[in-house]
C-alpha cells in the first residue's frame, strides 16, 4: 500500500507558484497547512481542504504549528525583490533554515521539498542568487535526517505571473523588448510542469531527495528570438524586436538599489544584480537527474504553456 503523504505543509501559498501547487493538491485526500502572513487570497479561502496558519518565515512559533503532524513540507516562500543582502538572507536563507531546523526535529519528521532555484548556480551574480545558494547550504546543515529535495527551476510563467506577463503583453502589442544578450539562451517552464513535480514526489513511497535542475523539455533551452517565434505563431500577429542594452536601465536600476538601502520597505525588482543575472549568457538547465530519481515529464513546450496562459493576448 502507497504510503504517500496526506497531510502537507505549505509555505509560500499565496505566491504565484504557491496557488498553483494549491490547485494541484485540491483532491479531498489531501489536506493542506498554509502559512499565511498576510490576507488569503480568495482562491485559498475557497479551497475546502486547507487549514491557514497565520505568521512568517521569521515566526518560530507559526512554523511549529504548521509543521506538526504534517507527513511532508513544500516550501515556496521566498524573497524575489529587495536590493540588500540581508533582506533576502533574512527570507530566503534564514528562513529556511529555520522552517527546516522545526520540521527536522518533529519526532517523525516530514519529508521537505523545498523550491530554490536555477539562480543559486551563480551565487556571485547577484544578492538574490546568493540567497538562493545560502538557503541550500542552510538546509542541507538543517536538515539532519530528514529527507529533503530542492528544485532548481529556471523562469517559470503560467497563470497568475506578474513578472513575466508584462513582456508576453508587449510582444503580443508588437514589440518585443530584448534585455538579454542576443545570444544568451535559457531554459523556461510552464507553471503546472513545475508543480506536477511536486505532486509526483509527494506520492513517491521513498521520495527522491537532493538539488536537482528542471526544465519544460527543450534540451538547449532558449534563445530570446524563438520565444518571439512562438508568440508570433500563437498570435498571428508581426512582433517587432526592439533591442534594449542593458546599459540603458543601469540608471534606473542604480536608483532603486539607493532607494532600497535608504527604505528598508522598498523592494524593487530591477536592480543592479539582477541586471547581472540578466546579463547572463547561459541559463539553460538539465532534466537527466531529475528524471532519473521521479518518473516525470514535461507535458507543455512553450507553444503549449503560452496557450494555457490567460491575460496576456488580451
Ligand atoms: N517565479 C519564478 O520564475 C521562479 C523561478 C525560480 C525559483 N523561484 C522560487 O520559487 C519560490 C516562489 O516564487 P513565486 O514566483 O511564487 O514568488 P511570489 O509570487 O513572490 O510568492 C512568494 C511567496 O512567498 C511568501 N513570502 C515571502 N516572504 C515571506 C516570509 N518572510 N514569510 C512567509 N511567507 C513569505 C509570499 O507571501 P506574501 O503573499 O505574504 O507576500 C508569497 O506567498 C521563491 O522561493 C522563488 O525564489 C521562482
Amino acid at each position: 500500500m502507497s504510503q504517500s503523504p496526506q497531510r502537507v505543509a505549505i509555505t509560500g501559498a499565496s505566491g504565484f507558484i504557491g496557488q498553483n501547487l494549491l490547485q494541484q493538491l485540491s483532491e479531498p485526500h489531501y489536506s493542506l497547512k498554509v502559512l499565511l502572513r498576510s490576507q488569503p487570497p480568495q482562491s485559498i479561502l475557497r479551497q475546502s481542504n486547507v487549514e491557514i496558519v497565520k505568521g512568517s518565515l521569521q515566526d518560530s512559533g507559526s512554523l511549529q504549528q504548521l509543521v506538526k503532524g504534517c507527513d511532508a513540507v513544500i516550501h515556496c516562500a521566498g524573497a524575489v525583490r529587495g536590493v540588500t543582502e540581508a533582506q533576502f538572507n533574512r527570507t530566503n536563507e534564514e528562513g529556511s533554515a529555520r522552517l527546516a531546523g522545526i520540521a527536522a526535529s518533529q519526532s517523525q519528521p516530514p519529508r521537505f521539498l523545498a523550491l530554490s532555484s536555477l539562480a543559486a548556480r551563480e551565487p556571485q551574480l547577484s544578492a538574490y542568487a546568493n540567497s538562493k545558494k545560502r538557503a541550500e547550504n542552510a538546509l542541507t546543515k538543517a536538515a539532519g535526517n530528514m529527507p529533503w529535495l530542492a528544485l532548481r527551476p529556471p523562469a517559470v510563467y503560467g497563470p497568475g505571473d506578474k513578472e513575466m506577463l508584462p513582456l508576453f503583453q508587449a510582444m503580443a502589442k508588437g514589440i518585443a523588448p530584448m534585455i538579454t544578450p542576443r545570444d544568451a539562451r535559457f531554459s523556461m517552464i510552464f507553471v503546472q510542469d513545475l508543480v506536477a513535480v511536486m505532486h509526483i514526489w509527494l506520492q513517491q513511497e521513498t521520495p527522491a531527495t537532493g538539488i536537482y535542475e528542471l526544465h519544460d523539455g527543450h534540451a538547449q533551452g532558449y534563445c530570446f528570438s524563438q520565444v518571439v517565434d512562438v508568440v508570433r505563431q500563437i498570435s498571428g500577429k508581426r512582433v517587432r524586436t526592439l533591442n534594449v542594452p542593458l546599459a540603458l536601465l543601469s540608471p534606473l536600476a542604480a536608483f532603486n538599489w539607493v532607494a532600497g538601502q535608504l527604505m528598508s520597505h522598498y523592494q524593487p525588482m530591477l536592480t543592479p544584480g539582477k541586471l547581472r543575472e540578466l546579463g547572463h549568457h547561459n541559463w539553460v538547465c538539465d532534466n537527466q537527474a531529475l528524471q532519473k530519481k521521479l518518473d516525470w515529464q514535461p507535458a507543455f513546450g512553450l507553444q503549449e504553456g503560452l496557450r494555457a496562459t490567460p491575460g496576456w493576448q488580451s
